[in-house]
């Protein structure tokens, strides 16, 4: 796939405005929105939006994976933010019927074909600091996406940032526009500063996730994850790679634990490290860095636990293994 991650669209996309009730889909051209300057979204960030994929099967068929999950968490992001309430079926037909519309354009594994529904308060209204936009407009992105890592294998360098903080701390299951803009200069920083790929932010030494990941930590037969609270986002590549985990017998601790724990752990040979997401899928944490000190996660090398969960998630996504949960929609 040309270019870099997410800059290549479709030409079309569907709409729907929310004005008193929600009006129907259109197909229109994906190059434009044309909206008062005074929009809502431009100023009190009314936005939030997902990211799944389709996928090409051998047989020619493309399947959407886990879509009821995303839109379900759009429809709550929308609810967090005041925006008006998601109509769940249309919002499905909306993401059906363009992938359906570009489903020859759906490329074959291990690229695919990124969905980008999005949500953002359109009401011209620079008075509502503190009130939310009464109209708004949904659409569906699509971006033909090629392998996150270039076919080669992750192996990623991560700053725990124990003092920088993602988003508020009761705003982090919102998939919404404001969280990525406060996370930003934690990024920066690690890039520029340590040359990190990503911060892991562990406030108060609590790990949590990156700024576009959740984080799992693998020691033995052991999947440790965070449990579910309002602090992060609840991925569906992390519910879906502790499933696939349960099913090969490992048990999973979902449970706080903290950067003492988690660089006490990554100093024994056997234990790996991983970042869970839509676009990178199950990438390889080899190198933690913490108060200007690196450290080494099991070998420094990507684990083969992380490989094999990786792989039976795409098996199943590019329909070399069946799909017993139920996790894929025919177009
Ligand atoms: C902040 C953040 N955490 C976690 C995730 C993983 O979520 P999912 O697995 O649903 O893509 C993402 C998005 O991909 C994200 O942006």
């Amino acid at each position: 796939m040309a270019g870099e991650f997410g800059t290549q669209f479709m030409p079309q996309m569907t709409i729907s405005n929310y004005d008193n009730g929600w009006g129907e889909m259109q197909t229109v051209d994906a190059d434009k929105i044309c909206l008062h300057p005074g929009a809502h979204v431009f100023h009190y960030a009314s936005t939030c939006f997902e990211g799944l994929k389709a996928f090409l099967h051998k047989d020619g068929s493309v399947k959407i994976f886990r879509m009821d999950k995303n839109i379900e968490r759009l429809r709550q992001s929308s609810e967090l933010l005041y925006l008006p309430p998601l109509d769940l079926e249309l919002t499905q037909n909306m993401i059906t019927s363009i992938v359906g519309q570009y489903k020859k354009e759906v490329p074959a594994a291990p690229a695919s074909m990124y969905i980008r529904p999005t949500h953002i308060g359109t009401e011209a209204a620079i008075g509502k600091a503190a009130a939310p936009s009464d109209t708004s407009l949904l659409y569906i992105l699509l971006s033909p996406v090629g392998d996150y890592f270039s076919g080669g294998e992750a192996s990623l360098r991560i700053l725990l940032d124990d003092i920088g903080v993602r988003c508020g701390p009761d705003h982090g299951m919102v998939k919404g526009g404001g969280n990525y803009a406060s996370a930003l200069k934690h990024c920066m920083r690690a890039h520029k500063e340590h040359n990190a790929h990503q911060v892991l932010f562990c406030p108060d030494g609590d790990i949590q996730e990156t700024g576009a990941a959740n984080f799992v930590l693998i020691d033995g037969d052991t999947i440790i994850t965070k449990p579910l609270d309002d602090s992060f986002l609840h991925g569906v590549t992390r519910e879906s790679v502790l499933t696939l985990s349960k099913s090969r017998g490992m048990s999973v601790e979902e449970r706080n634990f903290g950067v003492e724990e988690l660089l006490e752990r990554c100093a024994k040979p056997g234990t790996e490290a991983g970042l869970a997401g839509t676009a990178a899928v199950l990438a390889a944490v080899t190198t933690f860095i913490y108060k200007g000190k690196e450290y080494q996660v099991g070998s420094g090398e990507p684990g083969p636990q992380i490989r094999e969960i990786r792989g039976a998630l795409n098996a199943i996504q590019w329909g070399e293994a069946e799909d017993t949960h139920s996790w894929l929609h025919t177009v």
